[in-house]
Protein backbone atom coordinates (compact mmCIF):
# COMPACT_ATOMS: atom_id res chain seq x y z
CA UNK A 1 0.00 0.00 0.00
CA UNK A 2 2.88 2.37 0.68
CA UNK A 3 4.63 1.78 -2.37
CA UNK A 4 1.00 2.24 -4.30
CA UNK A 5 0.20 5.59 -2.27
CA UNK A 6 4.10 6.55 -3.42
CA UNK A 7 3.61 5.62 -7.55
CA UNK A 8 -0.37 7.16 -7.58
CA UNK A 9 -1.65 10.48 -7.90
CA UNK A 10 -4.94 11.31 -6.85
CA UNK A 11 -7.28 13.59 -9.38
CA UNK A 12 -10.54 14.83 -9.57
CA UNK A 13 -13.09 14.48 -11.91
CA UNK A 14 -16.26 16.95 -12.16
CA UNK A 15 -19.47 15.48 -12.94
CA UNK A 16 -19.75 15.05 -16.65
CA UNK A 17 -16.39 15.25 -17.47
CA UNK A 18 -14.79 12.63 -19.92
CA UNK A 19 -11.61 10.76 -18.42
CA UNK A 20 -10.68 9.10 -21.74
CA UNK A 21 -11.87 8.34 -24.96
CA UNK A 22 -12.27 4.75 -26.62
CA UNK A 23 -9.71 3.97 -29.44
CA UNK A 24 -7.39 6.45 -27.88
CA UNK A 25 -4.06 5.03 -26.57
CA UNK A 26 -3.58 3.80 -22.98
CA UNK A 27 -1.36 5.10 -20.53
CA UNK A 28 -2.76 4.64 -17.41
CA UNK A 29 -4.41 2.84 -14.83
CA UNK A 30 -7.21 4.13 -12.43
CA UNK A 31 -8.94 3.38 -9.43
CA UNK A 32 -11.84 4.98 -8.26
CA UNK A 33 -11.82 6.45 -4.60
CA UNK A 34 -15.27 7.72 -4.47
CA UNK A 35 -18.29 8.76 -7.16
CA UNK A 36 -19.09 6.61 -10.14
CA UNK A 37 -17.54 6.07 -13.98
CA UNK A 38 -19.86 5.35 -16.91
CA UNK A 39 -18.00 2.75 -19.38
CA UNK A 40 -18.87 3.13 -22.99
CA UNK A 41 -18.67 2.60 -26.06
CA UNK A 42 -20.52 4.36 -29.27
CA UNK A 43 -21.63 2.95 -33.12
CA UNK A 44 -20.37 4.41 -35.59
CA UNK A 45 -23.86 6.28 -36.19
CA UNK A 46 -23.84 7.36 -32.86
CA UNK A 47 -25.72 5.17 -30.39
CA UNK A 48 -24.19 4.52 -27.46
CA UNK A 49 -24.13 1.49 -25.30
CA UNK A 50 -23.30 1.70 -21.82
CA UNK A 51 -21.06 -1.54 -20.55
CA UNK A 52 -20.55 -1.00 -17.14
CA UNK A 53 -20.95 1.61 -14.46
CA UNK A 54 -18.24 1.10 -11.90
CA UNK A 55 -18.11 2.17 -7.89
CA UNK A 56 -15.87 3.33 -5.51
CA UNK A 57 -12.58 0.67 -5.59
CA UNK A 58 -13.35 -0.39 -8.70
CA UNK A 59 -10.90 -0.20 -11.35
CA UNK A 60 -10.42 0.41 -15.40
CA UNK A 61 -8.16 0.92 -18.16
CA UNK A 62 -6.31 -2.37 -17.36
CA UNK A 63 -6.94 -3.59 -21.32
CA UNK A 64 -5.10 -1.06 -22.69
CA UNK A 65 -2.28 -1.49 -20.74
CA UNK A 66 -2.33 -5.51 -20.72
CA UNK A 67 -2.63 -5.57 -24.57
CA UNK A 68 -1.32 -2.60 -25.84
CA UNK A 69 -4.41 -2.11 -27.93
CA UNK A 70 -6.09 1.27 -28.10
CA UNK A 71 -8.73 2.09 -24.99
CA UNK A 72 -11.87 -0.41 -25.43
CA UNK A 73 -14.47 1.90 -24.52
CA UNK A 74 -14.57 5.45 -22.62
CA UNK A 75 -15.03 6.50 -19.85
CA UNK A 76 -16.52 9.40 -17.89
CA UNK A 77 -17.51 10.55 -14.41
CA UNK A 78 -21.03 10.53 -13.71
CA UNK A 79 -21.10 11.58 -10.04
CA UNK A 80 -18.15 14.13 -9.04
CA UNK A 81 -15.04 11.48 -8.82
CA UNK A 82 -11.95 11.02 -7.45
CA UNK A 83 -9.37 8.78 -8.39
CA UNK A 84 -6.15 7.33 -8.09
CA UNK A 85 -3.92 7.26 -11.24
CA UNK A 86 -1.29 4.82 -11.34
CA UNK A 87 1.40 5.27 -15.20
CA UNK A 88 1.69 2.28 -17.50
CA UNK A 89 5.43 1.42 -16.53
CA UNK A 90 4.32 1.99 -12.43
CA UNK A 91 1.17 -0.36 -12.62
CA UNK A 92 3.49 -3.24 -15.05
CA UNK A 93 6.19 -2.89 -12.16
CA UNK A 94 3.66 -3.48 -9.42
CA UNK A 95 2.09 -6.35 -11.11
CA UNK A 96 5.19 -8.44 -11.56
CA UNK A 97 6.01 -7.54 -7.42
CA UNK A 98 3.20 -8.71 -6.44
CA UNK A 99 2.17 -12.03 -7.71
CA UNK A 100 -0.71 -12.07 -5.41
CA UNK A 101 -2.15 -8.87 -6.48
CA UNK A 102 -1.84 -9.83 -9.80
CA UNK A 103 -3.73 -13.14 -9.64
CA UNK A 104 -6.41 -10.85 -7.53
CA UNK A 105 -6.38 -8.83 -10.60
CA UNK A 106 -7.00 -11.76 -13.01
CA UNK A 107 -9.65 -12.83 -10.84
CA UNK A 108 -11.57 -9.69 -10.73
CA UNK A 109 -11.19 -9.22 -15.34
CA UNK A 110 -12.52 -12.64 -15.21
CA UNK A 111 -15.33 -11.48 -13.05
CA UNK A 112 -15.80 -8.93 -15.95
CA UNK A 113 -15.84 -11.39 -18.75
CA UNK A 114 -18.25 -12.93 -17.76
CA UNK A 115 -20.70 -10.26 -16.69
CA UNK A 116 -20.07 -9.83 -20.32
CA UNK A 117 -21.25 -13.10 -21.56
CA UNK A 118 -23.89 -12.96 -19.55
CA UNK A 119 -24.70 -9.77 -20.85
CA UNK A 120 -24.20 -11.16 -24.63
CA UNK A 121 -26.61 -13.82 -23.22
CA UNK A 122 -28.82 -11.48 -22.29
CA UNK A 123 -28.70 -9.21 -25.40
CA UNK A 124 -29.10 -12.49 -28.06
CA UNK A 125 -31.78 -14.15 -26.05
CA UNK A 126 -34.07 -11.84 -24.11
CA UNK A 127 -36.61 -9.24 -25.51
CA UNK A 128 -35.77 -4.79 -24.13
CA UNK A 129 -38.51 -6.07 -21.84
CA UNK A 130 -36.95 -8.45 -20.06
CA UNK A 131 -33.56 -6.97 -20.16
CA UNK A 132 -34.57 -3.56 -18.66
CA UNK A 133 -36.65 -6.22 -16.09
CA UNK A 134 -33.11 -7.86 -15.61
CA UNK A 135 -31.08 -4.95 -15.17
CA UNK A 136 -33.51 -3.29 -12.80
CA UNK A 137 -33.19 -6.62 -10.53
CA UNK A 138 -29.04 -6.26 -11.18
CA UNK A 139 -29.10 -3.03 -9.82
CA UNK A 140 -31.34 -3.38 -6.57
CA UNK A 141 -28.87 -6.69 -5.89
CA UNK A 142 -26.09 -3.52 -5.83
CA UNK A 143 -27.86 -0.53 -4.90
CA UNK A 144 -30.69 -2.05 -3.40
CA UNK A 145 -32.04 0.10 0.15
CA UNK A 146 -35.03 -2.20 1.89
CA UNK A 147 -38.07 0.11 2.54
CA UNK A 148 -41.61 -0.55 3.51
CA UNK A 149 -42.85 -0.60 -0.31
CA UNK A 150 -39.89 -3.41 -1.49
CA UNK A 151 -36.53 -2.63 -2.66
CA UNK A 152 -35.15 1.29 -3.76
CA UNK A 153 -32.83 1.42 -6.32
CA UNK A 154 -30.52 3.89 -4.31
CA UNK A 155 -28.74 5.74 -6.96
CA UNK A 156 -29.67 8.40 -9.71
CA UNK A 157 -30.53 6.41 -12.60
CA UNK A 158 -31.85 8.44 -15.68
CA UNK A 159 -34.81 7.00 -18.09
CA UNK A 160 -32.01 7.51 -21.08
CA UNK A 161 -29.04 5.90 -19.10
CA UNK A 162 -31.54 2.66 -18.28
CA UNK A 163 -31.86 2.56 -22.11
CA UNK A 164 -28.14 2.63 -22.93
CA UNK A 165 -27.77 -0.20 -20.35
CA UNK A 166 -30.18 -1.91 -22.20
CA UNK A 167 -29.13 -1.35 -25.65
CA UNK A 168 -32.57 0.67 -26.32
CA UNK A 169 -34.25 4.04 -27.01
CA UNK A 170 -35.28 6.39 -24.17
CA UNK A 171 -38.73 6.22 -25.01
CA UNK A 172 -38.70 2.57 -25.22
CA UNK A 173 -37.25 2.30 -21.91
CA UNK A 174 -39.84 4.74 -20.64
CA UNK A 175 -42.94 2.70 -22.11
CA UNK A 176 -41.37 -0.29 -19.93
CA UNK A 177 -41.33 1.50 -16.94
CA UNK A 178 -44.45 2.77 -17.14
CA UNK A 179 -45.92 -0.77 -17.95
CA UNK A 180 -43.98 -2.03 -14.87
CA UNK A 181 -45.52 0.29 -12.89
CA UNK A 182 -48.82 -0.36 -14.21
CA UNK A 183 -48.68 -4.00 -13.21
CA UNK A 184 -47.81 -2.70 -10.05
CA UNK A 185 -43.91 -4.13 -10.17
CA UNK A 186 -42.44 -0.91 -9.35
CA UNK A 187 -43.38 2.52 -7.84
CA UNK A 188 -41.16 5.85 -8.86
CA UNK A 189 -40.65 8.13 -5.64
CA UNK A 190 -42.46 10.95 -5.62
CA UNK A 191 -39.91 13.30 -4.62
CA UNK A 192 -36.32 12.02 -5.66
CA UNK A 193 -37.64 10.02 -8.42
CA UNK A 194 -35.51 7.00 -7.87
CA UNK A 195 -37.21 3.42 -8.53
CA UNK A 196 -38.82 0.97 -5.86
CA UNK A 197 -39.09 -2.88 -6.77
CA UNK A 198 -42.65 -3.59 -5.08
CA UNK A 199 -43.03 -7.12 -6.37
CA UNK A 200 -39.71 -8.79 -7.02
CA UNK A 201 -41.43 -11.97 -7.52
CA UNK A 202 -43.56 -10.85 -10.22
CA UNK A 203 -40.38 -9.21 -12.31
CA UNK A 204 -38.56 -12.75 -11.56
CA UNK A 205 -41.63 -14.30 -13.51
CA UNK A 206 -41.69 -11.68 -16.56
CA UNK A 207 -38.34 -12.68 -17.59
CA UNK A 208 -37.94 -14.95 -20.66
CA UNK A 209 -35.11 -15.91 -22.28
P1 LIG B 1 -9.22 0.02 -21.44
O1 LIG B 1 -9.54 -0.73 -22.70
O2 LIG B 1 -7.82 0.37 -21.20
O3 LIG B 1 -10.12 1.35 -21.41
C1 LIG B 1 -11.54 1.19 -21.26
C2 LIG B 1 -11.76 0.43 -20.00
O4 LIG B 1 -13.11 0.14 -19.69
C3 LIG B 1 -11.14 -0.98 -20.11
O5 LIG B 1 -9.74 -0.84 -20.18
C4 LIG B 1 -11.72 -1.63 -18.90
O6 LIG B 1 -11.05 -1.22 -17.74
C5 LIG B 1 -13.12 -1.01 -18.88
N1 LIG B 1 -14.12 -1.93 -19.49
C6 LIG B 1 -14.23 -2.28 -20.78
N2 LIG B 1 -15.25 -3.13 -20.95
C7 LIG B 1 -15.81 -3.31 -19.73
C8 LIG B 1 -16.92 -4.07 -19.24
N3 LIG B 1 -17.67 -4.81 -20.06
N4 LIG B 1 -17.18 -4.03 -17.92
C9 LIG B 1 -16.45 -3.25 -17.08
N5 LIG B 1 -15.39 -2.51 -17.49
C10 LIG B 1 -15.08 -2.54 -18.79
Amino acid sequence: LKYIARIAKEEMFSKGCKIFSESSSGESFYLTISGRIKIYTCSPSGKTKTLAYLDPHDFFGEMALFDQESRSASAEAVEDTRVLIINKKDFQKLLLKNPGLTLQFLKAVCQRLRQADKEIQSLTFQNVFSRIAHILLKMADKYGQPQPSGIKINIDITHHELAQLAGTAREMATRILKRLKNIGCIQIGSTDNKIVLTNIDKIKDLIHY
